[in-house]
């Protein structure tokens, strides 16, 4: 801009951003990516399939083709990009939409109350979050959102895991808080000699049995039920908390990784996978937006860097701490018994 004048354009583009995430959401809700994995379709053929109204239909796929997630052919044929086609149909089971129809249900909603939980230091769901999972689980629809939800969060994590940790060095993982198993999955898949499973809260069992089921793992993957306040954790040679730490408060962080160091077997390893805050808290915003979204969500809970959880790690008893990146926007810190 001239005049020296400074160009607001970013300012602008952060500050609309919430309409092109919403598109997306919506998209992802209507199942327009599934429809067109199927076969190109021009405008009317699709309006039809996923079921809105033509006035906003063309604006809508078009602002869809500018984000570079649908393509338009010159003739009007829309057809899904590379990363839709791979990431958003749904019956694929590299399908990650279930994490953004949490975010569409609940958690675009729940960031209209940043401002109140920044005034208030209060979580924005309700009157007990800390009971927020028994609440979702007591509802079968909402714990099955929520956990498809949690496995298309740490799927690309968790393939990560799988294929850059030395599992040949081990023989046992327990996936600590494992929802419906996506993370033992993975490494079972990838590693035929791992045997183990997931421990959580005991509503999640039929989940997590049929997850395992439906990848052909059951007999190498069992389901540990207990809560991790009352009960010792399963022992194994590789403990692995992921998205687990920063849900709670930093006492709670502790207790948890203590657990983690009696659980594993001498000579095993712990792994903790977050979205980390980067230490200079400024070159990535991903860890910091996440620890505000456990500001909506929960009484303690907040994200935190890799030197952090280190320093938890080592008063653990941990040795050998190392950090390595999984993601564009995970990384997973690991540490020896
Ligand atoms: C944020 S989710 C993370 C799920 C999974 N590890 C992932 O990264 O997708 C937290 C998990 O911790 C489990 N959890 C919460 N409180 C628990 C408790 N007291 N004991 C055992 N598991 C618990 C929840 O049921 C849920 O599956």
């Amino acid at each position: 801009m001239s005049g020296g004048m400074p160009s607001p354009t970013r300012i602008f583009q952060i500050g609309c951003a919430f309409r092109a995430s919403k598109v997306l959401l919506s998209a992802i809700e209507l199942d327009v990516f599934t429809v067109l994995s199927e076969q190109p379709l021009d405008i009317a053929a699709l309006i039809r399939r996923v079921g809105i109204q033509e006035r906003g239909a063309r604006d809508f796929f078009d602002t869809l083709v500018g984000l570079e997630i649908l393509r338009r052919s010159d003739d009007g044929l829309y057809t899904n990009g590379s990363e839709a086609e791979f990431y958003l149909d749904r019956r694929k089971p590299t399908y990650v939409g279930s994490l953004f129809e949490q975010y569409n249900a609940i958690g675009y909603s729940l960031w209209n109350s940043l401002t109140q939980a920044l005034r208030t230091g209060a979580p924005q769901v309700g009157e007990a979050p800390e009971d927020h999972f028994a609440d979702t689980y007591g509802d079968p629809v909402r714990m099955l959102t929520f956990v498809k939800s949690m496995t298309a969060g740490s799927l690309l994590a968790a393939k990560a895991i799988a294929a850059q940790f030395p599992w040949q060095d081990y023989q046992t993982v327990i996936d600590v808080g494992t929802a419906e198993g996506c993370l033992p999955v993975e490494v079972a898949l990838a590693h035929p000699h791992i045997r183990g499973g997931g421990f959580d809260l005991p509503q999640l069992r039929d989940a997590f049995n049929t997850y395992i089921e439906e990848h052909g793992l059951t007999g190498r993957l069992q389901f540990y039920p207990g809560n991790f306040f009352e009960t010792a954790l399963p022992a194994a040679d590789v403990i692995v908390f992921g998205r687990i730490l920063h849900n709670w408060d930093l006492e709670t962080r502790r207790t948890l990784l203590s657990k983690g160091y009696d659980a594993v077997r001498d000579g095993g390893a712990v792994i903790v996978y977050e979205t980390l805050i980067p230490e200079d808290r400024r070159s990535s915003t991903a860890g910091m937006l996440a620890s505000l979204n456990m500001l909506l969500w929960t009484v303690g809970g907040s994200d935190f860097t890799g030197a952090q959880c280190a320093e938890w790690m080592q008063e653990a008893g941990f040795r050998e701490i190392r950090i390595e990146p999984l993601t564009t926007e995970e990384s997973m810190v690991i540490a020896k018994k």
